[in-house]
């Protein structure tokens, strides 16, 4: 048989270990492993030799803005900027306008997605408290789970409350997918908001004031009640905290089905270092003192954490700016420096090569139900990788993010270890920095 491609030479990086081998593709999956000293036939070899051949990463959090937003980011921005920084599969959350509260908002998001996409891709519906009856045929028409915005203020994307969230959550449970949650309590948020525009704060500081650590402990506490009581997978967005962590250990130990995220600006920035540019940084949850930093780096290493993802939330250089933090919009680029980030970590000693695999690719395809397709390269998976170089050394520069908008706090940080080549099913679609070939990603429903 001839294959497709033969990548050769390389170390292959599973949790379980590291093993020299080479890897054979045909029809975009995994045909199957060899030894160092077979030459199987193929249309294209690849040299991996001194690299790591990776799973292409499955971020789990990211916000590419279509429909509606897509003067921020569109679907082949964002994933163009995924595919640079080896990410091959993306969840793309539902606050867009519409928002994906309807079978037929996710239809229409999914075509305008798969229009342009460089990557493989799943879609989140909301929870709202005005979609519960739309639950059970959004997880017939393919979402990926469902997205809990428990901090939304304004009306936009409202969650349920009370009696009515616990009946969405059994209808969630009941569908096998996840409930996703941002989990900072709206009403506490509100009450500080009040209190602080009275009193005329307007600089950036006064943002992170008015979501503490307790707001969001306070939520992931509440949730995990709800989904303790109906059995619902849950899974927690962008933990930010170390008493945030603790809640999640305590939920667990309850036998909550429960998990959570980080993403690496909780794990490697505090609220120390935003400086002047403070309205750049601003985010939700809130960067935080450093010890909540080490706190996460802590629950990593204990298993409470078991997934990174970049909650990629582009928004313009000029929403970004503003003389009033109350103004400024929140989140920023990071889809493209999730795997730089990471591999700097892992040049210094922070976490082995094994576990960021399992933290970036392998646990976050299981936990969304997307495994054994996606996060492990093994026969029959489809053929999703990213080759790297670990010595490769490179200073961030946000004018070079292939987003739209290119905002990002890691701003001249310097990283060593980058992805040198991404594959997606087979095809390269990047290689040294370029990009190749067309945009194939493909929508992916969960597997339940
Ligand atoms: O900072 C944030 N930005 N946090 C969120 O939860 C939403 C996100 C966005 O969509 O911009
Ligand atoms: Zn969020
Ligand atoms: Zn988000």
């Amino acid at each position: 048989m001839e294959f497709d491609l033969y990548i050769k030479q390389g170390r292959l990086v599973r949790p379980s270990g590291t093993l020299r081998a080479g890897i054979l593709v045909k029809d975009g999956r995994v045909a199957g492993l060899v030894s160092g000293n077979e030459k199987p036939a193929a249309l294209r070899v690849i040299d991996a030799s001194g690299k790591y051949i990776l799973p292409g990463l499955v971020d789990v959090h990211v916000h590419f803005r279509t429909p509606g937003l897509t003067y921020k980011e569109d679907f082949p921005s964002g994933s163009r900027a995924a595919v640079y920084g080896g990410v091959t599969t993306v969840i793309d959350m539902p606050n867009v306008i519409p928002p994906t509260t309807g079978v037929g908002a996710l239809r229409r998001k999914l075509g305008e997605a798969a229009a342009g996409s460089w990557v493989d891709f799943g879609l989140m519906a909301a929870l709202t408290s005005g979609n519960i009856k739309a639950l059970e045929g959004l997880a017939a028409a393919g979402a990926a789970g469902f997205k809990l915005f428990l901090d939304e203020v304004s009306g936009f994307l409202a969650p349920p409350r009370g009696e009515s969230l616990k009946a969405a959550l059994k209808i969630i449970a009941g569908t096998g997918l996840c409930c996703a949650v941002h989990a900072e309590e709206g009403p506490l948020i509100a009450a500080r908001v009040a209190r602080l525009k009275k009193e005329g704060r307007l600089d950036p500081p006064a943002h992170r004031e008015s979501r503490p650590v307790g707001v969001e402990a306070e939520a992931i506490r509440r949730v995990a009640d709800r989904a303790r009581e109906t059995g619902v997978r849950l899974h927690i967005c962008h933990l930010s905290s170390g008493p945030g962590a603790e809640e999640v250990q305590r939920a667990k130990a309850r036998a909550a089905d429960i998990t959570a995220e980080t993403a690496p600006h909780y794990l490697l920035l505090d609220s120390a270092m935003m400086g002047r540019s403070g309205s750049l940084f601003k985010v939700n949850p809130p960067l935080r003192a450093a010890a909540h930093r080490e706190a996460l780096w802590a629950a990593i290493s204990e298993g409470v954490v078991k997934i990174i993802a970049s909650d990629h939330a582009p928004h313009t250089p000029e929403e970004k700016t503003k003389d009033n933090i109350w103004k400024a919009a929140s989140g920023f680029c990071g889809v493209e420096t999730l795997l730089p980030l990471m591999l700097t970590a892992v040049n210094e000693g922070r976490l082995s090569l094994n576990q960021l695999v399992a933290l970036v690719a392998e646990n976050p395809a299981r936990r969304f139900n997307f495994y054994p397709r996606k996060g492990v390269i093994a026969k029959g998976a489809d053929a999703d990788f990213t080759i790297v170089d670990l010595e490769r050394e490179k200073i961030i520069r946000a004018e070079e993010l292939h987003s739209r908008s290119k905002v990002t706090p890691f701003d001249g940080y310097r990283i060593k270890g980058l992805p040198v080549a991404t594959i997606l099913r087979g095809r390269v679609v990047m290689e040294n920095g370029i990009l190749c070939g067309e945009p194939g990603g493909s929508f992916i429903r969960p597997v339940i």
